[in-house]
């Protein structure tokens, strides 16, 4: 199902690396269009919410959210990426070492309540950050090794509150076409993933075939926004 991808491996230096090199080119200027559609979804009637992160980058979306009144904490492995968020968005921040994972750091903004996380998500669990209302992964599932994902659906899951409304962008192409990232995630293995625990729906799936993936030969390639929520929430 996943052809040449399943064996696609990235290790954490070479996404530093992109950071270091300037080579961003999954990072987008405004927030997320999908994220603007859905958020009456994601929230639910709630007025303030706790949103995870994972996989962060700078993503401006956290400054959106948090400016709408919600917190947010997020996890990266880029010191860099995390440092620009906050520099980018006129944001002071205070550093300090998170004893219980080896290398990681929270960098905090009280203010505007966001806390990023430099470390390597599978460090990250809900003794350090606790459990969230909702969950925006956008360049994250598609972007971890694909033989990582059974670990990092339970990682999910584990961090969801009963309450957790989780909105996860995916997409679809021939992956014997291209190797990623971002890879492809078929829609039934978001359901094997997920489904033992959660329930999951499909919001909204458009064409997103630009410029960018013809010239990496794909003839089709297609945006997927799953809603995934605890059974029995
Ligand atoms: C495709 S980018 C998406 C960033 C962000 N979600 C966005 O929408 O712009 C993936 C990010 O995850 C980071 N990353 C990759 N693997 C990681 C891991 N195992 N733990 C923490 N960060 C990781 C990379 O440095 C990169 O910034």
């Amino acid at each position: 199902m996943l052809g040449q991808q399943l064996d696609r491996a990235m290790a954490l230096e070479e996404w530093e690396e992109y950071w270091h090199k300037d080579k961003i080119g999954f990072h987008q200027p405004t927030v997320h269009k999908m994220l603007e559609n859905h958020l009456d979804k994601v929230l639910s009637g709630r007025a303030v919410v706790r949103f995870f992160f994972p996989l962060c980058g700078k993503a401006v979306d956290m400054k959106w959210l948090a400016d709408l009144g919600h917190s947010v904490v997020g996890v990266e492995i880029s010191e860099k990426a995390i440092q620009q968020f906050f520099e980018e968005n006129n944001m002071m921040y205070s550093e300090e070492l998170v004893p219980v994972i080896p290398g990681g750091k929270v960098f905090k903004n009280s203010e505007k309540n966001i806390s990023l996380y430099r470390c390597d998500l599978f460090d990250f669990s809900s003794s350090v950050g606790g459990h969230f209302g909702a969950i925006w992964d956008r360049g994250s599932l598609v972007a971890i090794n694909p033989k990582d994902r059974e670990k990092y659906a339970a990682l999910m899951v584990s961090l969801m509150d009963r309450d957790c409304r989780y909105l996860l962008d995916t997409f679809l192409y021939n992956p014997d076409v291209y190797s990623g990232p971002p890879f492809f995630v078929p829609d039934e293995q978001i359901h094997s993933l997920f489904g033992s625990s959660c329930n999951v729906e499909m919001l909204q799936s458009v064409d997103a075939l630009t410029e960018r993936w013809q010239a990496c030969g794909l003839d089709s390639f297609t945006e997927n926004v799953h809603l995934i929520t605890p059974k029995g929430s």
